[in-house]
């Protein structure tokens, strides 16, 4: 089968799923391209958060994410893609692989793109079980990336590096306004993390420090940020085709969590200050800079952010 097997109207379809995909502040900073042979995930630079991404590091590892439920949704048509990353501005090329039928994990995970959303929220005391974690760790793994949970005393020390990232990110007048910039919740319906969604302000003692998307302060003791587990992911290697690689990875972590019914919260911070991440590398021993803390367990859902239309993302000049 040629790419004809991808009509503009399954494209357009699946940039639909691919659109839903989890970005930094959810900036979106995405393209698809529509062409006679493949179809294209670029990197948008109008998008771009130069004060929190000034590499672009979490830019792509959203377009990641968005490519692989792109692929995912392609997938469950039918039409399965095969990829390659980094070719200049484009992060992601899809091409036609020999067509069959979905997978019943691919249909399992493709059904939870809808689903999966950021909780910032307090999740339940209810422990995961060992299996769960199984699942999650073995999903790094199948897209060649690893997942590492994180308890007791190096849990603790993951917290103090989340803090102290936080901290000095807080301090940074430019950060600070970016943020402002992407919670706006007025101008900022189809983008950003509304009111609703950034959840309660941090409170001075929950344990890992939540990013400050402006949510109203809370009469509560309660730790909203409470972990039944925390874990740390990555992929080996940290260059651009990594960091697509990671973003891939992500997302087939954040599906499978949802599909075992888990909530998810991420805390990108110790990763954004470069001397934070060297400290939580060498925490876990590994060779790899890690890509994102996650914080899993039971809660109700919150919110879904909005999209832009795929109107505004898509180019089908040229196919
Ligand atoms: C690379 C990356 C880093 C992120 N870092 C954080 C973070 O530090 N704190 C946070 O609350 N959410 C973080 N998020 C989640 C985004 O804010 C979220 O995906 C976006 O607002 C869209 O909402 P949704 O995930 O509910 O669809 C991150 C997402 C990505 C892809």
């Amino acid at each position: 089968m040629t790419s004809s097997s991808w009509s503009r109207a399954a494209f357009v379809a699946a940039v639909g799923d691919a659109v839903r995909a989890p970005s930094i502040h959810n900036s979106q900073p995405w393209r698809f391209r529509y062409r006679a042979d493949a179809i294209d995930v670029l990197v948008d630079p109008s998008r771009a958060l130069p004060a929190c991404d000034p590499t672009g590091r979490a830019a792509r590892v959203s377009c990641g994410a968005a490519a692989y439920n792109l692929m995912l949704a392609l997938a469950a048509g039918g039409a399965p893609a095969r990829y390659t990353t980094g070719i200049g501005a484009t992060v992601v090329r899809l091409t036609p692989a020999a067509p069959r039928p979905p997978t019943p994990a691919e249909q399992r995970l493709h059904r939870q793109i809808g689903r999966r959303h950021t909780n910032r929220a307090a999740f339940a005391d209810t422990p995961v079980e060992p299996a769960a974690l199984a699942a999650l760790t073995e999903a790094a793994h199948a897209e060649d990336g690893w997942l590492e949970v994180v308890t007791g005393d190096r849990l603790d020390a993951v917290a103090g590096l989340v803090r102290a990232a936080d901290r000095e990110l807080t301090a940074d007048a430019a950060y600070l306004a970016e943020l402002r910039a992407w919670t706006s919740e007025a101008d900022h319906r189809v983008e950003g993390v509304d009111r609703q969604a950034a959840g309660a302000a941090q409170h001075p003692g929950e344990l890992l420090a939540r990013r400050d998307f402006g949510g109203a302060a809370q009469d509560t003791t309660h730790d909203l940020a409470r972990a039944p587990v925390v874990a740390v992911v990555g992929v080996a290697g940290d260059g651009p085709a990594d960091e697509t690689r990671a973003g891939m990875m992500l997302q087939r972590v954040l599906l499978t969590a949802a599909d075992l019914g888990l909530a998810t919260a991420m805390y990108s911070q110790p990763i954004e200050v470069p001397a934070v991440r060297a400290r939580l590398r060498d925490l876990l021993g590994r060779p790899d800079l890690p890509q994102l803390v996650l914080r899993f367990g039971y809660a109700p859902t919150t919110c879904y952010t909005g999209r832009r239309p795929v109107a505004d993302v898509v180019d089908v000049g040229d196919g």
